[in-house]
């Protein structure tokens, strides 16, 4: 589980081991695109701007890892995160 910060709003979304951050965002009334949910199509891709990424998709480059991370698969390893559209 980790908190995710929707910088726009600075709204706090708490992210439960069993939800994807695409879905806990979703939940909390973020609206984020997503095509696949499979870590693959990069839709769903997200700025981050603070936080540690545990990146689990298949199609960023390590350059794009280091500034964004897709919702539907990714999480943080910190215990926060913040990211933007
Ligand atoms: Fe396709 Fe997230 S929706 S990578």
């Amino acid at each position: 589980p980790f908190t995710a910060v929707w910088a726009p709003d600075g709204r706090r979304v708490d992210v439960p081991a069993h939800l994807s951050l695409l879905a806990a965002l979703r939940r909390a009334g973020v609206p984020v695109t997503s095509s696949c949910e499979a870590g693959v199509c990069g839709t769903c891709r997200l700025e981050v701007l603070e936080g540690e990424v545990d990146h689990r998709d298949s199609v960023l480059t390590e350059r794009e890892k280091l500034s964004s991370m897709l919702a539907c698969v990714s999480r943080a390893k910190s215990t926060e995160i913040a990211v933007a559209p």
